[in-house]
């Protein structure tokens, strides 16, 4: 990856503006934010940076209209980076206070943070902020060594800090139920050429020099590879291949779990965003990796299908395994910078 993409990941609290002016230190901490998570790395978001606050606003021109529609995935991946945002906050000695949607006029505006000083963070809090630069999707196949229970306590202690469920799928019959879904998505979703058109679009060699998108390093594919999957990507219909491989993946790995909210609105997704991104560091703290397996939640028939398997109330969001390996490179970055609105 190039140099200047991977730069963002480099963030440490060793160099926070200590006597910086209060713009200074906040751009400081919106490198965290940036760190977060989000569909094919559009990192969908802009920030505004104002009297004692920050505001978060959709970077709409960046959706993706075929796999997500609605914004689903869109205001979940800016809710990742409104949890990095605010741990950063507290972590620095600053209180945060969250207002979803506070105008209605202006329905790009996620969330306005108000800052105060005086925010004191947990030992916990710490151990995850030190992780954001850690954490990053692992799509390969994991060990076989179990997770522990006491961990997955703690992911779904996470999740329900930000007003979401996590559910472990158990037993091998709602596992091979949710794999088949998963499968099944695969092969809708590659026999769509827009949909393949659209992934092509945010594929990248793995020199690139572009701030966003999926590097072939994320998919385990070589240099040469990675220069010539857009175009295979857009020509061929991989879905059996596709779905044959993420369904081994979904039954061999050591957990299978839905992130999931009570309502399924903007201010829902909003706080799924925000719960995924405390659950994947919390995991990230233990060395526990994790990706995700989303297609029967960009579906709707299957998205349906998958609320009755599960029998939980409530919408699935977010569906990911975890499990430990070693990870591979980070995926690019745009600079702070290029997303703070003047
Ligand atoms: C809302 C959302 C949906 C995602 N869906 C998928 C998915 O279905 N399959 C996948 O492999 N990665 C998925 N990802 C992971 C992104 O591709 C990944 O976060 C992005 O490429 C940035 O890489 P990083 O997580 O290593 O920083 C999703 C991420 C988010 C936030």
């Amino acid at each position: 990856m190039a140099e200047q993409a991977s730069e963002p990941w480099r963030v440490t609290e060793r160099v926070f503006p200590t006597s910086g002016s209060a713009e200074e230190q906040l751009r400081f901490l919106l490198g965290y934010a940036i760190l977060a998570p989000s569909s094919h790395n559009t990192q969908p978001w802009h920030f505004r940076i104002g009297e004692s606050r920050v505001d978060l606003i959709a970077d709409r021109s960046r959706g993706l209209s075929v796999v997500d529609p609605d914004d689903r995935e869109l205001i979940i991946s800016c809710g990742a980076a409104l949890y990095n945002l605010r741990l950063a906050l507290r972590c620095f000695g600053f209180q945060d206070t969250v207002e979803p949607f506070p105008d209605h006029n202006e329905p790009d505006l996620l969330a306005r943070v108000r800052i105060a000083p005086g925010g004191v963070a947990s030992a916990e809090e710490q151990a995850l902020l030190a992780a954001i630069p850690r954490r990053r999707t692992n799509r390969a196949a994991f060990a076989e060594r179990p997770v522990p229970p006491i961990l997955l306590d703690a992911l779904a202690d996470a999740a329900a800090a930000e007003r979401a469920w996590f559910h472990v799928v158990t037993g091998q019959r709602e596992r091979a139920a949710v794999a088949a879904l998963i499968a099944e998505g695969d092969r809708l979703q590659w026999a769509d050429p827009a949909f393949r058109r659209e992934l092509a679009s945010w594929m990248r060699a793995d020199w690139t020099t572009r701030g966003d998108g999926m590097p072939g390093t994320g998919f385990g594919i070589g240099e040469i590879e990675s220069l010539v999957a857009p175009v295979l990507i857009r020509t061929f219909d991989m879905g059996r291949g596709r779905a044959a491989k993420d369904q081994e993946l979904a039954l061999g790995s050591p957990v299978l779990a839905v992130l999931g909210t009570d309502a399924d609105t903007p201010e829902a997704h909003l706080e799924a965003g925000q719960a995924i991104a405390r659950v994947l560091l919390r995991a990230a703290v233990d060395d526990v990796s994790a990706s995700f397996l989303n297609q029967p939640n960009e579906i709707p028939a299957l998205r349906t299908r998958l609320r009755e398997t599960l029998g939980h109330p409530g919408w699935p969001q977010m569906l990911v395994r975890l499990g430990y390996e070693s990870p591979g490179p980070h995926t690019p970055r745009r600079p702070v910078a290029d997303v703070v609105l003047q």
